[in-house]
């Protein structure tokens, strides 16, 4: 029974938060003449006590005693004697774990805000630099038209900035007290649910008894914000990843980021990154056990529900180390511009361009003009040239209107540079992006 049952092990992380709810229920307690001053004084002396133990490594945590909850109590009880066995009046575990759960999750969502905010400043800084750097842009991951380092580092920013508005918004859902609600009907003792909720930062103290002990969404919430975040990150990861590699070569990520292999001496292997898209997994699988685990579950609590304590530990410690470490690749990341154009004008990427300028210049309808480019790229393609080296008679043989201001738009930079559609790769758009941000971030 005490292998199964006992939650010690892991939900000793809880340790601040249950003593932080300790001491605001005995301070109500007394001040609504529950219990006399002198036992909350008592209650918060031991209290701190045990709470200094704790921090230097010198409490005990016991088996037998099942929880954090009974651990800190037990031990109180070991310092102060009688006041300790008050604290628990009006109370139970049920809305003891469920307030302390919250108060760790609201700092778990304030930790990824700020992380989110640092990878996106990286990101902001990185991209500033590079708003006129060309690069191969891909659909299908085969070479589609070129775009800007800037603006596909500018993509990711706008994907971190959903992550972080998710976060803040389940925060602000979270921030509701469940202390008071008891085992679920709440109590006879005349509490002050008000003033537990005020003194631990919550906007108020939540409406429903029933709903308040057997609630997890800010979990469910938290690892789903998370979940869509890692996404992201494994995404970012995985270009990353193909960028260094030798026949890509885009970028550059220092050794510190990377590690060698035991057998093959030329070998810088991007395990950061690899972590980092590996990683999203466990994060997924923590927000599909929960999600799995109060499924069907009546109300109100069931045991079940301690089983979501690991589950969230494990999937903020991940989310923590990889938005960590993906902030500082990005940080380090180096692109190599001369690779990056050299492929971005390789596989006719500005046939677009020049199926434009036929409907631009020469007023012919589009299906015609992508129809023309098709057989000039097939040109260019049977004489091993870009289209920009393809000479002007050959494409006047496929379509005799075309003069040579065709070639003001067959270059890389010029297709870049005329993208200027709102939203669009070019530089002066990305510089507009990357200067919205700055006042967001
Ligand atoms: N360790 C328990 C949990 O994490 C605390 C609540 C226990 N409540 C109870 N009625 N047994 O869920």
């Amino acid at each position: 029974m005490e292998a199964i049952n006992a939650s010690i092990d892991f939900d000793q992380r809880l340790y601040a938060q249950d003593i932080q709810g300790s001491i605001a229920h005995s301070a109500m307690l007394a001040k609504q003449g529950i219990i006399a001053e002198s036992d909350r004084d008592a209650i918060h002396q031991g209290l701190q006590r045990v709470l200094g133990e704790i921090e230097s490594g010198g409490f005990t945590y016991s088996k037998a005693l099942e929880d954090i909850h009974m651990n800190v109590e037990s031990r109180l009880r070991e310092i102060v004697g009688d006041p300790a066995a008050r604290l628990h009046t009006a109370r139970s575990r049920n809305d003891q774990v469920a307030v302390d759960i919250r108060l760790w999750m609201r700092d778990a969502h304030d930790r990824t805000d700020e992380q989110l905010t640092r990878l996106i400043k990286a990101l902001l800084a990185k991209a500033e630099k590079n708003v006129a750097t060309v690069m191969p842009g891909f659909t299908h991951l085969q070479s589609a038209q070129p775009v800007t380092f800037g603006h596909h580092l500018m993509a990711y920013v706008e994907m971190f900035g959903r992550d972080r508005s998710r976060i803040r918004d389940s925060r602000k859902r979270l921030n509701e007290c469940p202390l008071g609600a008891g085992a679920l009907a709440g109590t006879s003792f005349p509490i002050d649910r008000h003033m537990t909720a005020k003194a631990l930062g919550f906007d108020g103290p939540t409406r429903n008894s029933l709903d308040s002990v057997s609630d997890r969404d800010s979990l469910l919430e938290f690892m789903s914000a998370a979940s869509i975040c890692a996404v992201h990150l494994s995404r970012l990861a995985e270009e990353i990843i193909i960028w260094m590699s030798a026949p890509f070569g885009f970028v550059k990520l220092p050794d510190r980021w990377t590690t060698g292999s035991s057998m093959m001496p030329q070998k810088r292997n991007p395990d950061a990154a690899e972590l980092v898209r590996g990683k999203s997994g466990r994060i997924f699988g923590s927000l599909m056990a929960v999600l799995t685990m109060m499924k069907g579950l009546p109300l109100t609590y069931s045991k079940d529900m301690q089983e979501d304590k690991e589950q969230v530990f494990d999937a903020a410690d991940s989310i923590e180390i990889v938005l960590a470490a993906m902030t500082g690749m990005i940080e380090d990341l180096e692109p190599v511009p001369e690779r990056m154009a050299a492929v971005a004008g390789a596989g006719f990427s500005t046939a677009t361009d020049l199926a434009d300028w036929l409907v631009r210049d020469l007023g012919i309808p589009f299906r015609d003009a992508h129809h023309v480019t098709g057989r000039i790229v097939s040109e260019a393609e049977q004489r091993g040239c870009t289209l920009e080296e393809l000479p002007l008679e050959i494409m006047q043989g496929v379509e005799p209107r075309i003069h040579k201001g065709i070639f003001d738009v067959l270059s890389v930079e010029n297709s870049v540079r005329s993208r200027t559609s709102f939203g669009g790769t070019s530089p002066v758009r990305v510089a507009e992006q990357v200067a919205w941000w700055k006042t967001q971030a």
